[in-house]
């Protein structure tokens, strides 16, 4: 058993078995480069402010970067008795430079160190994701570009309702994974914040320069509250709910692969390289990535639920309650990069069935409604004109037809209205290319919603180069 820093007042041992379960550096280690950059800023300032002289400083930061370099080489021995990263490292410090490493802790606390910690280690990661996204999402304009002329059933209820481009389809997701991308970076403001120098909970009585530090991390504000800084856990909640919701978008688009990939519809056909096959049966070629993505996606749910659940009763300040955020939020950090890095491999190879679905858009009536807008155009108000079309449908039905099949004569008798030129007006196409409204599949409003995402993306990827 080691000494640990804070067992001046207990006169027996720490069971081994508590050690054992409230030890946390099975979990907490990957925060170490952080806790260390964390750190070397605070001794950077306890200089400046001369809480510590600079002899003192320069060699806990010397040791510091041992450390690192000790971690990142695996040569460095973690202690599950000394419960966590931050005590680790300290005692590592002993080991390093002596007792000079006692000083290190001079106007700190764990509670305020910790929030600093999963602040960095949330930062970087919440702008790694925003990048990815945004690649992804080049990915799905690009794809949606290359298949322009593609056209599929558009569903409601997934019935077949109307006829849509795919690149349609495809940029709706954009627009998804484009509030992603906000939602994520108005988080970022939020986590961006430095906690460090509230110290346990009230503040400190040294005369520390909590900017100074912040200067040094690159945070561009600091916490206004002690008590709310060591206690709030806010921004793990934010991330873990836009991380939930971008799953969603993920588990949707998993869903229609998963449908599209089946013989009942047969539009895609996945890449050998990113299915599996079955044990049993020689055909199978199943879409495991999509169902793992959608399956992964009740995970997340669950770690934003652990969080909510583990924050809502906890009385200020500190709890150890809290301890239990970092495996939440590690697994959905994991779990939403690797899932957003297989599909940037996985959507460029899905192969589209161009002929399937244009069958598809073009049997099922889709272009019912487009008869009761022909009908409106020539002057029947639009109920009795749907009313009509509605009849024409069902009197299709009954002759297992589609509607540009019945006769003109046959079409002529729903109304003296409809003529020679319904059939063109009934083409999948032209229903498509008349859907000119903002927002509408028309194929120029399309390119143009594509153009549109081209200019934002480009701008997106010259912000990251500034
Ligand atoms: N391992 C702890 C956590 O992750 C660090 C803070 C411990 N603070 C304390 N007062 N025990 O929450």
């Amino acid at each position: 058993m080691s000494e640990k820093p804070w067992d001046g007042r207990f006169a027996e041992a720490t069971d081994r078995s508590v050690e054992a379960f409230t030890s946390s550096i099975e979990i907490d280690h990957r925060l170490y480069s952080y806790d260390i950059e964390g750190s070397i800023a605070h001794c950077r300032m306890l200089a400046k402010t001369s809480i510590l002289s600079e002899q003192e400083a320069s060699l806990l930061i010397q040791g510091l970067e041992k450390i690192k370099i000790e971690i990142e080489q695996g040569r460095f021995e973690f202690d599950e008795s000394l419960e966590d990263i931050h005590m680790n490292i300290e005692a590592g410090l002993v080991r390093q430079v002596g007792k000079t490493a006692h000083k290190l802790h001079t106007a700190r606390s764990r509670n305020d160190q910790v929030a600093l910690d999963v602040r960095m280690y949330l930062r970087d990661r919440t702008s790694m994701i925003i990048q990815k996204l945004i690649d992804f999402r080049k990915i799905i304009v690009h794809t949606a570009k290359t298949h322009i002329d593609v056209i599929l059933p558009g569903y409601t209820h997934l019935q077949r309702a109307q006829p849509v481009l795919l690149a349609h389809h495809l940029m709706a997701y954009y627009e998804m994974f484009s509030r992603d991308v906000d939602r994520l970076s108005d988080c970022f403001k939020r986590i961006n914040v430095l906690p460090l120098g509230s110290a346990a909970l009230a503040g400190t009585t040294y005369p520390i320069d909590r900017n100074y530090t912040a200067m040094l991390l690159g945070f561009p504000k600091v916490s206004d509250n002690s008590m709310d800084s060591v206690s709030d856990r806010d921004f793990i909640i934010e991330f873990l709910s836009s991380a939930s919701i971008c799953m969603v978008h993920f588990s949707r688009m998993s869903e229609e692969f998963i449908l599209w990939s089946s013989s009942e519809f047969g539009f895609i056909e996945l890449p050998d390289s990113f299915a599996t096959g079955s044990s049993i049966m020689p055909q199978k070629k199943n879409p495991d990535v999509s169902e793992l993505v959608r399956g992964k996606t009740g995970r997340v749910f669950g770690d934003l639920m652990a969080v909510l659940t583990m924050m809502k009763s906890l009385p200020l300040t500190y709890n150890r309650d809290m301890q239990e955020d970092k495996t939440s939020l590690f697994d959905t950090v994991d779990i939403l990069i690797s899932c957003i890095d297989i599909y940037r491999k996985m959507l460029p190879k899905i192969k589209i069935d161009k002929e399937a679905m244009l069958r598809a858009a073009s049997r099922g009536y889709l272009n019912a409604t487009d008869l009761a807008d022909y009908l409106a155009n020539r002057g029947m108000a639009f109920r009795e004109a749907h009313g009509c079309a509605g009849k024409a449908v069902s009197s299709a039905i009954g002759q297992k037809k589609e509607l540009h099949e019945l006769s003109i004569a046959e079409l002529k008798s729903f109304s003296s209205l409809i003529s020679e030129d319904v059939y063109t007006f009934l083409a999948t196409e032209q229903v498509i290319n008349r859907r000119k409204s903002y927002g509408g599949t028309a194929c120029e409003n399309v390119a143009a919603a594509i153009k549109a995402a081209e200019n934002r993306l480009r701008e997106e990827t010259e912000g990251r180069a500034d």
